[in-house]
């Protein structure tokens, strides 16, 4: 049985090439990533005119290295808010911002998370503002620092987002999952590997420290000393992406597991109580969030769409066995 494995893995490394044009051709230009610049700096301008003291930050996927090509831009503004409204603050943002030629300003002060929303007619990108979400700040870092580690991170991300984009389960409203909850699936899945593909930075010596509220971001980045961490393991991308779909598909104990990207390691749902239904809570796939540990990202799934995730999980794993065109099959639009 090894050996049929072993086969079978072998073979699976002739997509390679294909896999890895395919994560080529998502990644954004340089020059968008100039534009995206451009635009913070004029924001920047922009909001310092009237906040001297507030600070601007990139996060989401423009800042966490998995962002794709053409891909919106998402922006921290940082501030005392001291007894100023959060919707006002929007407001008067929106303002600002409309009055500078930006446009489609719009201010959502009702969403779960309140943003301004805005498109640049200059360089053509749209932004989402939001305010003082500062841990999504540090888990962008965190998030970044991983894929220093290993380029096989950033490679399984790619294709792993484009096939949810493509089949549609990257959409929290509908009860699937997050970029975000995907990225840290893909990290937990490497730490699993044997060898190691991934550390698990917040187990080691702490070289970073901020707290953001009554959390601490704590964990080693000082990740340009880990560049060898992965390479006694050679498994190729069209491997791991074949693995990744198989672990999720038949090896992840949906029942009792939690993935946890912050032990490197599963915890027990058990543990920390997410056995049963809690509100619109359901934990029928957990994923810790790394540093909002009550925060679980699965929490989203319904009994509906954990049935379509994980007969979409199965659909990959069979196809990157028996398809002779995984790289075409994988994608096709549901
Ligand atoms: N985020 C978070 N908690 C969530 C969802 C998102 O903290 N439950 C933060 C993360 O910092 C994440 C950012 O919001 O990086 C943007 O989330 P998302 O849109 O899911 O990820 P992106 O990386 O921006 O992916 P996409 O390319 O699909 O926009
Ligand atoms: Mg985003």
């Amino acid at each position: 049985n090894q050996k049929r494995l072993t086969a079978c893995r072998s073979d699976i490394s002739r997509h390679n090439a294909q896999f890895l044009a395919l994560f080529e051709s998502l990644i954004p230009a340089n020059e968008e990533k100039v534009k995206q610049k451009q635009l913070l700096t004029l924001l920047e301008k922009l909001v310092g005119k009237q906040w001297p003291e507030s600070r601007l930050y990139l996060y989401g996927s423009c800042a966490n290295s998995f962002g794709f090509s053409k891909s919106d831009i998402d922006v921290c503004l940082a501030m005392d808010l001291q007894d100023v409204d959060k919707s006002e603050l929007l407001l008067k943002l929106a303002d600002i911002l409309q009055s500078d030629n930006l446009q489609n300003v719009q201010a959502l002060t009702r969403a779960r998370v309140p943003i301004v929303k805005l498109m640049d007619p200059v360089t053509g990108i749209s932004c989402d503002i939001c305010v003082n979400n500062v841990l999504a700040v540090e888990n962008t870092k965190l998030l970044r620092d991983y894929a220093e580690i290993d380029v096989r991170l950033r490679q399984l991300v790619f294709i792993v987002k484009h096939w949810a984009k493509s089949r549609g389960v990257n959409q929290t409203y509908q009860g699937t999952l997050s970029s975000y909850a995907y990225v840290l699936m893909c990290i937990h899945f490497l730490q699993q590997r044997r060898p190691a593909i991934l550390p698990c930075l917040q187990g080691m010596e702490v070289t970073y420290f901020e707290t953001v509220g009554n959390i601490e971001c704590s964990y080693f980045d000082r990740v340009e000393k880990l560049r060898n961490f992965g390479s006694r393991n050679g498994e190729s991308i069209a491997q791991l992406v074949w693995a990744f779909f198989q672990y999720w598909a038949y090896c992840h104990d949906y029942a009792n597991d939690v993935i946890s990207v912050r032990t490197g390691s599963t915890l027990s749902k058990r543990a920390k109580d997410w056995t049963r239904r809690v509100g619109n809570d359901r934990h029928l796939i957990c994923i810790e969030d790394p540093f909002e540990v009550s925060h679980d990202l699965g929490r989203v799934v319904d009994k509906f769409s954990i049935r379509v995730l994980r007969e979409e999980f199965e659909r990959a794993a069979e196809i990157m066995l028996y398809d002779p065109n995984p790289c075409v099959t994988l994608f096709e639009p549901y």
